[in-house]
């Protein structure tokens, strides 16, 4: 089936109380894993790519998503993840992407609002809904760091006044957490209450980026099979769910996918040194990858709502 736009999966998820996942992809593997996932769940998805990704993976890496998503039975949605600018988002739009991320939450808040707008009047032209940002997390983001304590929090009238000038459809809030492994010493603190103040000001679905789990048994499966993985730190699946109560429909989650992949590639090439056929070794990875992303899309309540 034709793929469903961000809005028409993320709408009927604010509306039903729960969250979707936005997994990241970069390969076949990758995206196999989350379709699979959300073919076993019976959950709706996105399949996010960043600007990295597409680098990465050119035209042919979209291709293949938007053929894979057509085959799905569950409603699938190719988005833009942290999309830069302008031309970023409009060359994926041409490309297929049914929902684009404009992300200028570094930007003064005049800027943000100029530039999400242009976006939006340029995505919905063609069909595509959008999502902004407003507020900035911490964390690695684009290979750029941006410190903890530099981590702005997204201020609900602020939001509210973003939203009603830029007609984006849906809005990434900064709320405690933070892209990458290492979210902070002990559980990250949520702002639940924030969430909520937000959510009362607008009817439309919020995303939640930098939500990965980073399973401590992951972690050590990583760090067992040769890994170098310290001080890691992911956000405690009782805080996703009661942020998906608040209002929260679209969780972002790239790391525990990045995670589970390495650790399965690792344990491989540790413990049959003779393999050299690909499929043996990233086979593995897909499955550990299906399994994460099945535990997640159960946390999110997606699974069984397609
Ligand atoms: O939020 C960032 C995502 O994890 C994508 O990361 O830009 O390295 O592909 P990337
Ligand atoms: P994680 O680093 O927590 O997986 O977040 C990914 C993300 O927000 C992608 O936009
Ligand atoms: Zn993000």
């Amino acid at each position: 089936m034709p793929l469903a736009t961000g809005l028409d999966i993320l709408q009927a998820a604010r509306a039903g109380g729960y969250g979707v996942g936005a997994f990241n992809t970069n390969n076949m593997e990758i995206t196999q894993a989350i379709l699979e996932a959300s073919e076993a769940t019976r959950s709706p998805v996105l399949v996010a790519v960043s600007e990295g990704g597409l680098k990465y993976g050119g035209k042919p890496l979209i291709d293949m998503v938007l053929a894979m998503g057509r085959e799905a039975s569950v409603p699938v949605c190719l988005h833009l993840d942290h999309g830069s600018s302008f031309e970023s988002c409009l060359r994926a739009i041409r490309m297929g992407f049914t929902s684009v991320m404009i992300d200028k939450s570094h930007e003064d808040e005049d800027v943000n609002v100029a530039e999400t707008k242009r976006v939006v009047d340029a995505a919905h032209a063609a069909g595509v809904t959008v999502e902004a940002e407003i507020g900035r997390l911490g964390g690695v983001e684009e290979h750029v760091v941006v410190a903890q304590e530099d981590a702005i929090l997204t201020k609900p009238d602020e939001a509210e006044r973003f939203m009603r000038a830029t007609g984006a459809d849906y809005l990434a809030i900064a709320c405690g957490t933070s892209h990458g492994a290492n979210k902070g010493k002990g559980r990250p603190y949520i702002d639940h209450k924030r969430i909520r103040e937000i959510a009362a000001l607008l009817p439309m679905p919020l995303v939640m980026h930098g939500a990965s789990g980073v399973p401590s048994a992951l972690v050590e499966r990583l760090n067992a099979a040769g890994g170098q993985l310290a001080d890691a730190s992911g956000i405690h699946e009782d805080d996703v769910r009661e942020a998906v109560k608040h209002g929260i429909a679209k969780i972002n989650t790239d790391t525990d996918l990045r995670l589970a992949l390495t650790v399965a590639v690792r344990e491989v090439l540790a413990s049959k040194p003779k393999e050299f056929d690909p499929r043996k070794i990233l086979g593995p990875a897909r499955d550990l990858m299906r399994e994460v992303i099945t535990e997640r899309m159960q946390v999110f309540a997606s699974a069984g709502k397609a």
